[in-house]
């Protein structure tokens, strides 16, 4: 692998997934432009993302991602936002309690708009058009010219991102997240389902113990870490022109940065060792995240780690599995056996949610319990291997849609039709997340208490 790394040394090398841009002048033009534009996150940020899960990688504390499978410019409104945002709180909050550990919080979201896709055509009927590519790249609107990739949706996509992070940074630094308010994240929605009523037992517990410590002289008010959480941006970074354009150099450490979110991640498809996609990642410091499907063989996986950790730094990798509920034991464990036989530092996520997509009443649809099964294997086959399974990567949202099947309010396959809005691919809805949240809580709370059994013998 060639030694000297630029922002730009990624373009000598074979790329997948790239847009057909018609005009490269006008493209050109706006990587110039978005080059002078401000960051959207800091390097210290994204240096405090990688200690926390560098806490991850020791066994200490979960990692939460979540958010839209593909953000999108219509929904761009402060309602979705915060709905996610109460969604994601409610989550993190199951975990925290339930599993008495921290929880590392980071959204899919403020930046997560280019797409890979398996097919570069879509047909309907007799016309064939250029796929939908993500709203940075082109329109989703079956017509010829919302499907050419247009430059100028990479500056929509930039201010988008600066304003959503803008808003998130205010919920979680401004009051919105402080932990009096926990009652008050619950959705209207979820008040009336059976997670609605569990949520709402721990809140009141939650409650108490504020009540109590505050009587004891600990409240929000002087105390910032009740009242206050860290939240970090993460997203695909399939559009390596727009990434380039917003890299920068630290100015305290010389280092480079991808300043388009705190934490980025390679998808499976485009995870070729000697490709674009490994180049660019290997050269910035921010915390990566690497897609892991049934096709990554573990010594192809322990070259990919000496090129994207060759310092072995806790925190600098998060592996992002995604299988399927019927393969993750064919695959999973010989990829953590090669990665304990090298000794190299992890954090191992489970992403349950693309290996588990299927086709119902013309629906791309992830069936509720394929997703909790993927889930469960992915704990066990953590526990047998003396390994912390330090993560969950989802796609969700705070709306009440119907794009996956099951969970207890169940979606049945005639429902799909009723609330299907996503963008891409199929989401949870709220209620779903949180009955995940309980299901992993308790896992890792068995888990730690049996830990806990085996070292007071
Ligand atoms: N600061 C702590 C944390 O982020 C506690 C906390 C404050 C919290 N608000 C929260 C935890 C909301 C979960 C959800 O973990
Ligand atoms: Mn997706």
């Amino acid at each position: 692998m060639a030694q000297n790394w630029t922002p730009n040394s990624w373009r000598h090398k074979p790329i997948q997934q790239v847009p057909d841009f018609p005009d490269a002048a006008a493209l050109a033009a706006t990587e110039a432009q978005l080059a002078t534009f401000p960051p959207l996150v800091f390097a210290g940020e994204a240096r405090r993302l990688k200690k926390q899960l560098a806490s991850v990688a020791e066994g200490n504390a979960f990692l939460l991602q979540g958010g839209d499978c593909a953000e999108s410019f219509a929904e761009h409104g402060a309602d979705n936002i915060r709905d996610f945002f109460r969604a994601f709180l409610q989550m993190a909050v199951v975990l925290t309690f339930g599993a008495q550990l921290p929880v590392v919080k980071v959204g899919r979201i403020a930046g997560q708009f280019a797409k890979p896709r398996s097919s570069n055509i879509e047909k309907q009927g007799a016309i064939e058009l250029p796929s939908y590519r993500g709203d940075i790249i082109n329109g989703i609107d079956f017509t010829e010219a919302s499907r050419i990739p247009n430059p100028e949706r990479q500056l929509d996509a930039y201010r988008q991102s600066a304003a959503t992070l803008n808003l998130l940074r205010a919920f979680a630094m401004g009051g919105y997240a402080n932990l009096e308010n926990v009652h008050r994240w619950m959705l209207g929605f979820v008040k009336d389902s059976p997670q609605g009523e569990r949520y709402r037992k721990l809140a009141d517990r939650i409650s108490e113990t504020m009540d109590f410590m505050q009587a004891v002289g600990i409240s929000a008010d002087n105390n910032p870490s009740l009242r206050e959480t860290d939240f970090f941006t993460s997203h695909e970074a399939l559009l390596l022109g727009y990434e380039e354009a917003l890299t920068r150099v630290d100015s305290t450490t010389g280092d480079w940065y991808a300043t388009s979110g705190h934490m980025i991640w390679i998808g499976d498809r485009t995870r070729q060792l000697d490709h674009a996609h490994v180049e660019y990642f290997r050269g910035i410091k921010n915390p990566v995240g690497l897609k892991c499907g049934p096709s990554l063989q573990p010594d192809e996986l322990i070259r990919l780690i000496d090129a994207l950790n060759p310092a072995d730094e806790a925190g600098r990798l998060t592996l992002i599995c995604r299988f399927g509920y019927d393969k993750v034991a064919d695959h999973l464990p010989k990829l953590v056996r090669a990665v304990e036989r090298e000794g190299r530092k992890v954090v191992w996520s489970c992403d349950p949610m693309h290996g588990n997509t299927i086709t119902l009443n013309n629906y791309k649809t992830r069936p509720f319990d394929r997703i909790l099964s993927e889930v469960e294997s992915f704990f066990q086959i953590h526990r047998a291997e003396g390994t912390h399974p330090g993560g969950i990567h989802i796609e969700m949202t705070g709306k009440d849609v119907t794009e996956c099947t099951g969970g207890a309010r169940a979606v049945t396959a005639g429902d799909l039709q009723d609330r299907y809005h996503t963008h891409c691919d199929p989401r949870l809805n709220a209620d779903q997340a949180l009955e995940l949240a309980f299901l992993l809580a308790e896992r890792m709370k068995s888990g730690r208490d049996e830990k806990r059994m085996v070292v007071n013998g």
